[in-house]
């Protein structure tokens, strides 16, 4: 006999303030290979078409279905609920501007971060579309390949402290991608501008070395060595600056 799952939901839309936030309680029968995606669907076509929740592509790529699973952040498309008890308690990612329920604007967050840090390869060489391709060798393109996996899901900022109580700090995801450029023979910015994008304590001197993103993060990216080798190499010119 398959389970009876319950999932309490958070609602909320924050244009319609006059109704204040609340759990809401759907039963589901669960079924084999039942994904939270799926499971959310069923609940929204079935029975209740007003539930705000984001997926685009189901398959762990895209990073909109980021949510907070039984308090931890997770991607409900990634998510079996054979793998959850069952009693589900399904929030939005905190940090995030609310759209509504389960719908967070991460989008928004991840661009401004991206202004912020210069999150493009800067160089003033001047492009010409039939130049041939610029080479680099095979072990730094794998490297960087491997930092670029991130789908901007947020999990990584939801989970961490510092990130939850100071709206000014990065997060990983921005650090890593900074680390990502620092690798990069095509960027001309040297440590000493780097610093100034994040040797800061908005930057990598505010990150207190939780590891809650490492933890988190649905792409098992190493952020934990990311974020060493950019603080290593921003104290190194701290140091070298006499700061
Ligand atoms: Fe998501 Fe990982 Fe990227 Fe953070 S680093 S946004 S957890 S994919
Ligand atoms: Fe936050 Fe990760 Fe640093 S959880 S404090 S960014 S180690
Ligand atoms: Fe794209 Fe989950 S729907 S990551």
């Amino acid at each position: 006999m398959s389970r009876e799952l319950t999932f309490h939901v958070f609602r909320y839309d924050p244009n319609v303030t006059e109704i204040e936030p609340r759990m809401q309680e759907y039963r589901l029968r669960e079924v084999d290979g039942l994904s939270l995606f799926i499971a959310l669907n069923l609940i929204r076509e079935e029975q209740d078409p007003t539930l705000k929740f984001d997926f685009v592509c189901r398959a762990a790529i895209c990073g909109s279905c980021g949510m907070l699973i039984n308090g931890r952040p997770g991607l409900a498309c990634k998510t079996l609920t054979s793998t959850l008890p069952s009693s589900i308690t399904l929030h939005p990612l905190p940090v995030f501007r609310m759209i509504g329920d389960l719908a967070v604007d991460t989008g928004s967050w991840f661009r401004r971060v991206a202004e912020q840090t210069g999150s493009w390869i800067h160089t003033d060489k001047p492009f010409n579309p039939h130049d041939p391709e610029e080479r680099m060798d095979n072990s730094t393109a794998l490297e960087i390949h491997e930092l670029e996996r991130c789908i901007e899901c947020g999990c990584c900022i939801a989970g961490c402290g510092t990130a939850n109580i100071r709206e000014d700090f990065v997060g990983a995801a921005a650090l890593l991608r900074i680390s990502r450029f620092m690798i990069d023979p095509r960027d001309d910015r040297g440590v000493e501008r780097f610093f100034e994008v994040v040797g800061t304590d908005e930057g990598i001197f505010g990150c207190m070395g939780l590891m809650a993103c490492e933890d988190l993060c649905p792409k098992e990216i190493p952020l934990q060595r990311q974020l060493a080798y950019v603080r290593r190499k921003l104290a190194m010119a701290a140091l070298g600056r006499k700061i």
